[in-house]
């Protein structure tokens, strides 16, 4: 499938449910969002479903997302079935790693190979800070538990926030060349109906790099395989045994390459990150007996929605255009 500005759609990323057993504060307000109920949620099967057709549309690559993607029951099987879709080459999940280290070894049995496992500290007591209660040493068993499993690439997401953890990019860095991680750096992006008053400052990437490379030598990598067409730019460490990467949304936009759809944990199908104007709803389809053909036509509907860019996201009054909680959207 390409878009009206010559992208390859080839990546659809999806959230199982919007619930997360943390409250990261950057991502939700500390009561929580308003959890869906069962019944707003899509089940597997129509979601396997939207697989299977978006699929004959040209999707090859599915990740799995929340909230928390692995606190929903029956996840493991839903991940094995998603394996047996004819068409698939790439199966991932993102997760917060807290219910990790008893779950890798089911994951890898279902067929998972990739793993990303968001974590914003190193130190207890501010890792407790930015979850509002999450432990960091339930975080380092499960990464620890994923290597041992065999996941390949583990790749860690760091949101790094001014007064919050800029401290630590040296302690990431070292993670990153003493373990064979991809620690990525990620610009925080304010998503979500009262993210824009917060006081969450923006630190750009670029910052980060310069800090990471006055103590480590970066050999940029420009394979394919790199950025799996990601938004990340990546990095090996000279002389270490992983790499760093840099996700700057906010200050180099990368939306000129995006391959990706994103089907919401209520049924939307939703063509780009920060827009919630180019959403298609599904669900309504699904539950009233809609025929295959129909469904391949909304998935081409919303793809002709698809943004160019979110150019005018930077404009703080743009913003209301992502009042959806990431937790929602699965990031
Ligand atoms: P792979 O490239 O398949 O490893 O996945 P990923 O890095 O895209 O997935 P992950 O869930 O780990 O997301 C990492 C960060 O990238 C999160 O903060 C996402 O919100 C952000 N991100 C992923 N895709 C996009 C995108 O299309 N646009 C923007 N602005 N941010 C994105
Ligand atoms: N900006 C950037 N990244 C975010 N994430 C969650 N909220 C935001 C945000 N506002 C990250 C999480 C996780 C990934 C799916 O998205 O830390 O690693
Ligand atoms: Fe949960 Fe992820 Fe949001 Fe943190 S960022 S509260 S782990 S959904």
């Amino acid at each position: 499938m390409i878009d009206a500005f010559q992208r390859e759609i080839n990546y659809l990323r999806i959230s199982i449910t919007d619930r997360c057993n943390l409250r990261c504060v950057y991502c939700m307000p500390k009561e929580g969002v308003s959890n869906l109920g069962h019944n707003d949620i899509l089940r597997y099967e129509e979601i396997l479903r939207i697989v299977r057709i978006a699929v004959q549309k040209g999707i090859t690559k599915v990740r799995v997302t929340g909230g928390e993607p692995l606190v929903r029951s029956g996840v493991v099987e839903f991940l094995s079935a998603l394996g047996d879709v004819d068409g698939l080459s790439d199966i991932s999940l993102t997760t917060n790693g807290i219910i990790l280290e008893k779950l890798a070894e089911p994951l890898y049995e279902a067929g998972i190979r990739r793993i990303n496992i968001s974590l914003d500290s190193l130190i207890p007591d501010k890792y407790r800070a930015i979850t509002r209660g999450g432990d960091v040493h339930k975080v380092l068993r499960g990464i620890e538990k994923s290597r041992q499993a065999g996941f390949s690439p583990i790749k860690i997401n760091v949101v790094v926030i001014k007064g919050f953890n800029d401290g630590e990019i040296e302690g990431f860095a070292s993670l990153a060349r003493d373990n064979p991680y991809q620690v990525r750096f990620i610009e925080y992006m304010p998503i979500g109906e009262n993210m824009d008053n917060n006081d969450f400052q923006h630190l750009s990437n670029d910052t980060i790099r310069s800090e990471v490379a006055r103590r480590c030598s970066l050999i940029p990598r420009e394979d394919a395989q790199a950025g799996n067409g990601g938004p990340a730019r990546i990095f090996r460490i000279d002389g270490g045994l992983g790499e760093v990467g840099f996700i700057s949304a906010m200050s180099h936009q990368f939306c000129s390459s995006c391959n990706r759809l994103r089907l919401t944990a209520d049924g939307r199908l939703r063509a780009c990150l920060l827009s919630d104007e180019s959403e298609i709803d599904m669900k309504t389809s699904l539950r009233t007996g809609c025929t295959d053909s129909h469904l391949k036509e909304l998935i081409e509907r919303v793809i002709t929605m698809k943004p160019r860019g979110h150019q005018d996201y930077h404009q703080k009054g743009a913003r209301k255009k992502c009042v959806r909680t990431m937790s929602s959207i699965g990031g």
